[in-house]
């Protein structure tokens, strides 16, 4: 058996950290055929669309796909169908992954990295579980027109429709409950359910979903609120289950209390298994082709695609034990530098890796 591996390099630091990660993944001799496949505005300029079919159908035919990022300010004037973030939403829907695992992680060596205080964020590791194909990202209709009714009638506006239907929520709070059962066995839901009729909706959903997981314990939260506990006490968290907006925002905050969104994967799971994983940061058109970058993040991107769609454990958990021993030997990458350690390149962290994975 072999597994199909489709790699979109992207935009910006896309190709240079996705370099090091396709050397990570060869090196593990594990009977893997990979395939290239331009996407974002590199494949707009090649082919006049962020997501060529050729590229879908790629993408549609392996087990897992490794995605660098899309996205650079030269194409912010596009129609909004050409701009390289469709790419990725497009893969989101074409391939119906739903379950965005979004772990936010303080490793002990970057403790300093934080903009919090280490007595807040030390041994920070929680999960934001993002529900990815559905809510207002997706929701129809959407649009601008002249308002039809209201205070406003007459007058332009632009609109979008926050919708969710139950099977959509269940799943996603299904996944929640079991990865709770995992960790900790406590769930965050989150919504604005004092506002919002959809989510209103969301929660009594997940309230009857949670029956069936007795074992887990179950909270539910306003997103304001969470938005704030989040920076005042993020270790009460362990799971976080949210909607597709909610969702994005409360990631990318999750992911700063780390101070390295240079260090976190993410993965992104359909129903059958088949996920995309990507860092969670972008593309970062102002470093790119300088070998700055930090490839870490992809690194570990990759190490959960072993884990989730291959079920090759042991060389995940092998790739996670190399990152950490790099951390501990003190090398950096220049958006995690601090004095006192060695600041190297995007290949001499790959190369490190490699190294520290030929001895573990
Ligand atoms: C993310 C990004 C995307 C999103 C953009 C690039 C469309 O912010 O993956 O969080 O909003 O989902
Ligand atoms: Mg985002």
């Amino acid at each position: 058996m072999t597994y199909q591996i489709a790699v979109l390099p992207g935009d910006g630091i896309g190709p240079e950290i996705i370099e090091q990660a396709v050397r990570v993944l060869s090196a593990l001799k594990l009977p893997l055929e990979i395939k290239q496949a331009p996407v974002g505005g590199t494949a707009y300029d090649q082919f006049g669309h962020p997501l060529p079919p050729e590229t879908l159908a790629t993408a549609q035919a392996s087990h897992a796909i490794l995605f660098g990022a899309v996205g650079d300010w030269k194409y912010d004037k596009l129609p909004r169908a050409h701009r390289p973030e469709q790419a990725i939403l497009g893969l989101r829907k074409a391939l119906g992954l739903f379950a965005n695992l979004r772990p936010a992680i303080l490793y002990p060596e970057l403790a300093n990295a934080s903009s919090l205080k280490p007595e807040i964020v030390s041994g920070l590791d929680i999960l934001i579980l993002r529900e990815l194909t559905g809510d207002i990202y997706f929701g129809q209709p959407r649009g601008t027109r002249d308002a039809p009714d209201g205070p406003f009638a007459g007058e332009p506006e632009g609109f979008d429709t926050m919708r969710y239907a139950k099977s959509e929520v269940s799943r996603i709070a299904h996944v929640g409950f079991q990865t709770a059962r995992k960790r900790s066995g406590k769930l965050c839901s989150v919504d604005k359910a004092n506002v919002l009729e959809t989510s209103q909706f969301w929660r009594d959903v997940v309230l009857e979903v949670a029956k069936e997981y007795p074992d887990v314990e179950l909270t539910h939260m306003y997103v304001d609120n969470a938005a704030m506990q989040l920076v005042r006490a993020p270790r009460e968290f362990d799971v976080i289950v949210t909607g597709n907006l909610f969702g994005d925002i409360l990631s990318d905050e999750a992911a700063m209390l780390t101070g390295s969104i240079g260090m976190l994967p993410s993965a992104s799971l359909n129903e059958t298994g088949q996920g995309l994983y990507e860092p969670s940061h972008g593309s970062a058109p102002d470093i790119a082709g300088q070998g700055v970058a930090n490839p870490l993040a992809t690194i570990l991107s990759a190490a959960m695609m072993l884990r989730h769609s291959l079920n090759e454990d042991a060389s995940a958990n092998r790739i996670e034990a190399a990152v950490r021993a790099v951390l501990a030997s003190g090398l950096r990458t220049a958006d995690i530098y601090e004095p006192g350690t060695t600041k190297v390149g995007t290949a001499q962290m790959g190369d490190a890796v490699l190294e520290a994975l030929s001895q573990g």
